[in-house]
């Protein structure tokens, strides 16, 4: 669908709000059309020479005058309409828009997200749908008065003079040409413009998440020249888009103001030469401003509905997005808890742009309450394995099933109620630290929330602050240490207490002794759920019965601790490597 219309198509929803627009726009069109002939009339009524015969003539001129009062009030009323029906159903559509985008970002899946630059996002939903709002006003809402009043005031001129009003028109012969002109032309700056924009924002965001990087690396100069590069380049553009709409316009009005001043000419000889009143004259001449009006109003509108669309394409590009990961139509959606048997059969996947598969043909398969260790080198496709199991992302060969049903067959929210992952990258919510806690489940008694900092050991720490649990994290925990974070994610993970437990290098960043403690407390945790802990520190690898070794995406070696060190393989090599360091 044509993308203006598609917008237009928005506005119905709120149809009192587009007929009461319009009401007010014919309101406007018509007592502001009715003005100039009425002025006309009170002049010639009053000059005791004009030798026109019009009903003016007979008519009492206190009521003449009356009139001309009311009429004023009225086209400022219907203006003051117009205009808040414009701009109120613009920010209702625009709210709309942001919702379905802000809805749509939610449910994309990763193959969108991790292709799409958090500064771009926001810049379209910032940027993209304010230029669609504006363009309701100004294109949908008065597009009828402009071309009501420039076909009114055509029509009126031919009627009050038909020679004058031939030579009026040919002004607008050069103001149409202008204006198909600008149009073209301000098509392909508009795009260019919102690009750059988004090109801005990524820059700003990226930079602001990535400040201690660059504090580090003391790149702040270099930050600073690319961030002026693309500001410049975005000036440059914003200017050209004003400097070439301002040209524009001040040649139409110049066009305006001489066919004006020939008009003045032409039209005092034949009032001198008593073929005119100057009533008509006067008439005419403000027949003409209100010509001007629209065809000034024509650039607006041409530079409202490019941005407009620019805007919606880019809008509507995201809200078309057909998410990979879909949810069962037909599936149970009531929630229940899993019994946790895992098993992967032939499993595959590729990343889209990837050339090579990060997941080879695994088959595993992990029983209930049974818990696993995987270990391998950096990329060898750990965390992805387990995203599998999240359908964060989908296998492009062979299936999962849990308990014996294939996870695309399961409600996508019950599948991801009944797995706790603690994720390799930790995030932490600009809230407090109850608040991080409870994330997944906000019903939580602050007792089960004490319970979760304890076995994760960050209850002392909260303990120790002013505000304890209501104590307020920064921005990504920024006021936190990397050990604290990845405590507080465990937490955040032990409250759902899910039949299915994933910890992906979740004691990465703490120090050997608090490991030993999370470890423990952990191992009293994993009777009753399936557990699978994806590690590079060998040495808790001891006790657990089963070890995947992944190389290169697939399962090389798998077995218990002793039996991968007679495998003398890549297993027994790491281990020798931690153990005599
Ligand atoms: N979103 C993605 N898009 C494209 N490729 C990806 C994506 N995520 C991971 N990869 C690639 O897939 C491979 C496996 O990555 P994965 O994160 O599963 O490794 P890992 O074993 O968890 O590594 P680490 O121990 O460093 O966490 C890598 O080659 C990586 O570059
Ligand atoms: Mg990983």
């Amino acid at each position: 669908m044509n993308i203006l219309l598609r917008i237009t198509s928005y506005t119905l929803k709120f149809k009192l709000y587009l007929i009461l627009g319009y009401i007010c726009t014919v309101g406007a069109v018509i007592s502001y059309l009715l003005i100039p002939e009425l002025l006309g009339g009170i002049v010639d009524r009053i000059d005791p020479n004009s030798t026109n015969e019009s009903i003016y003539k007979s008519l009492n001129l206190t009521f003449l005058l009356i009139i001309l009062f009311s009429l004023g009030c009225t086209r400022g009323a219907f203006s003051y309409g117009q205009n808040y029906y414009g701009e109120a159903l613009s920010f209702k559509v625009s709210k709309v828009l942001r919702d379905q985008l802000y809805d749509k970002t939610q449910k994309l899946d990763f193959y969108f997200h991790d292709k799409t630059h958090t500064g771009e996002m926001m810049s379209r939903v910032i940027v993209d749908i304010e230029g669609i709002r504006m363009f309701i006003p100004m294109g949908i809402v008065r597009s009828p008065y402009v071309f009501l009043m420039f076909f009114g005031s055509i029509t009126l001129l031919l009627i009050k003079n038909f020679e004058l009003a031939i030579y009026a028109c040919s002004f607008l012969v050069l103001s149409g040409f202008l204006a198909a002109r600008m149009r073209l032309k301000l098509r392909q700056i508009w795009l260019k413009v919102q690009e750059k924009n988004a090109e801005l924002n990524a820059l700003l965001q990226e930079n602001l998440n990535g400040i201690k990087v660059v504090k580090a690396f003391y790149a702040e100069s270099h930050q600073i020249n690319k961030f002026s590069n693309t500001n410049e380049e975005f000036k440059e553009l914003n200017i050209n888009v004003e400097n070439f709409r301002a040209i524009t316009m001040t040649t139409v009005l110049f066009a305006y103001w001489a066919t004006l001043a020939l008009i003045l000419a032409i039209g005092g000889l034949k009032v001198i030469n008593g073929e005119m009143s100057i009533g008509d004259l006067i008439s005419f001449m403000f027949y003409m401003q209100l010509l001007a009006m629209p065809v000034r109003m024509i650039g607006w509108l041409l530079n409202a509905s490019t941005r407009g669309s620019t805007c919606g394409k880019r809008i509507f590009e995201v809200l078309d997005t057909k998410p990979q990961i879909t949810n069962p139509s037909n599936a149970n959606t009531n929630f229940y808890k899993m019994k946790g048997e895992i098993i992967f059969k032939n499993v595959s996947h590729q990343f889209p742009d990837a050339k090579s598969e990060s997941v080879k043909d695994v088959n595993l398969s992990i029983k209930k309450n049974q818990s696993i260790s995987i270990t391998g080198e950096a990329g060898s496709g750990k965390s992805t394995l387990v995203q599998l199991l999240l359908r964060f992302y989908d296998p492009s060969n062979g299936a999962i099933y849990i308990d014996g049903k294939n996870i695309k067959d399961i409600d996508l929210g019950i599948l991801r109620k009944n797995i706790g992952y603690v994720h390799q990258d930790v995030f932490i919510f600009n809230e407090t630290f109850k608040n991080n806690i409870c994330y997944g489940n906000p019903a939580a008694s602050m007792d089960k929330i004490i319970e979760a900092a304890q076995i994760a050991q960050i209850h002392e720490y909260i303990n120790s602050l002013p505000d304890k649990y209501n104590s307020l994290i920064s921005e990504n925990g920024a006021n936190l240490s990397g050990g604290q974070k990845q405590r507080l994610s465990i937490a955040r993970t032990l409250l759902l207490d899910p039949p299915i437990l994933i910890l992906d290098d979740s004691t990465s960043s703490v120090d050997a002794s608090t490991e030993k403690d999370i470890q423990k407390a952990i191992n009293k945790l994993i009777s009753g759920r399936t557990v699978i802990t994806i590690a590079h520190k060998l040495n808790n690898f001891q006790q657990s019965s089963n070890i995947a070794v992944m190389n290169k995406g697939e399962i090389t070696e798998y077995g218990s601790h002793d039996h991968l060190i007679n495998l003398n393989g890549i297993y027994k090599n790491i281990y020798e490597l931690q153990t005599t360091n």
